[in-house]
């Protein structure tokens, strides 16, 4: 008799690729019409699946792992951050955790990278200004920004996404100093030219751009508090494509409103896909729709990620990707 073949669940619109590959291998359920899963319906997901595919816009809390099902045993995650799910409380269910790693690590730095020449080059506010029709020809002192080779970069977290992002930096000559929860090893700061602060506090004061690069996790929630901000000089810049929490935006918000921070470049925010509204008028931000990984490449080598995870775990093997507490 021929093995059904397990119930994989997903919970958005996935690259048609990636969904094709999925329909050969599984028996699979697809969310056609790409609507967010409402709690319910994550529940239910739960509930039937042998397998689930959720994004970052599911928030896999302990209620909604209670209501895991007899035949579900792995949590394959469409992305690398996985701050929306209780991994320990996966864990305790028997529950594996699988993510994303390594396969848009460059995509996302690019996408740092470009928020780091943007806001203190004023490009997209130039952008706007020749858009709307309101440029009326070049002076000397024309929509002046700020120069960013010879500057301070100062790297939070200096794990694959932020070593990508120096490595780039130093392409375009900032002088690279991070702060990592462990220093990395000899050949590899110096290989990046890279000066590390055990101190965050006092890396904070020096910088001139600072860019966030750790996970979302409850030791980095609001890591760059309103002390921390403090520590910034009025000239400098802030960047995120990491996760909004890890910055109090609140505090972010007053300090760009009082010109006490030069500008900010943020692809993610703190409650997504809402935006502070203060924000919105500010002409030193620039404000993405957390695009970090938006490439076709990445999403599809991500989807492909997904497919080995589920397929390694299925063949009884232990998925390469995975997540542990
Ligand atoms: C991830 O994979 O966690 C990213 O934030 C998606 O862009």
């Amino acid at each position: 008799m021929p093995q059904a073949k397990p119930l994989v669940i997903v919970t958005r619109k996935l690259p048609d690729p990636v969904e094709t590959r999925m329909m050969e291998l599984f028996d699979v359920r697809l969310n056609l019409d790409d609507h967010p899963f409402t709690r319910e319906e994550l529940c239910q997901a739960m509930a039937e699946a042998d397998v689930l595919v959720p994004t970052l816009t599911d928030r896999l809390d302990s209620t909604v792992l209670s209501h895991a099902g007899p035949s579900l045993r792995l949590i394959a995650n469409f992305g690398v951050g996985v701050d929306h799910i209780d991994v320990a409380s996966a864990h305790q269910r028997g529950l594996t955790v699988t993510n994303t790693p390594d396969v848009l690590t460059e995509d996302t730095a690019d996408m740092a990278m470009a928020l780091i020449l943007a806001v203190p080059r004023r490009l997209v506010e130039g952008e706007r200004l020749a858009r709307e029709g309101n440029w009326t020809g070049w002076t000397p002192t024309f929509m002046l920004g700020h120069r960013i080779s010879g500057k301070r970069l100062g790297i939070v977290g200096m794990g694959r996404i932020g070593q990508a992002v120096a490595r780039r930096a130093r392409g375009f000559g900032m002088a690279i100093h991070y702060h990592n929860r462990r220093r990395l090893h000899a050949a590899t700061e110096s290989a990046l030219e890279a000066t590390y602060w055990e101190s965050l506090d006092q890396m904070l004061a020096r910088m001139d751009v600072v860019s966030v690069h750790c996970p979302h996790t409850p030791a980095t929630f609001h890591l760059l508090s309103a002390r921390r901000l403090a520590l910034l000089r009025p000239h400098a810049y802030v960047v995120n494509t990491a996760r909004g929490e890890v910055i109090d935006e609140n505090a972010l918000v007053r300090m760009l409103s009082q010109g006490e921070l030069a500008g900010a470049g943020l692809d993610v925010f703190e409650h997504e896909p809402a935006i502070n509204p203060r924000l919105l008028k500010m002409d030193n931000v620039v404000l993405l729709p957390h695009m970090g990984s938006a490439t076709v490449e990445a999403r599809v080598d991500m989807g492909e990620k997904v497919l080995i995870n589920i397929k390694a775990f299925i063949d009884g093997h232990r998925p390469p990707d995975r997540v542990l507490p």
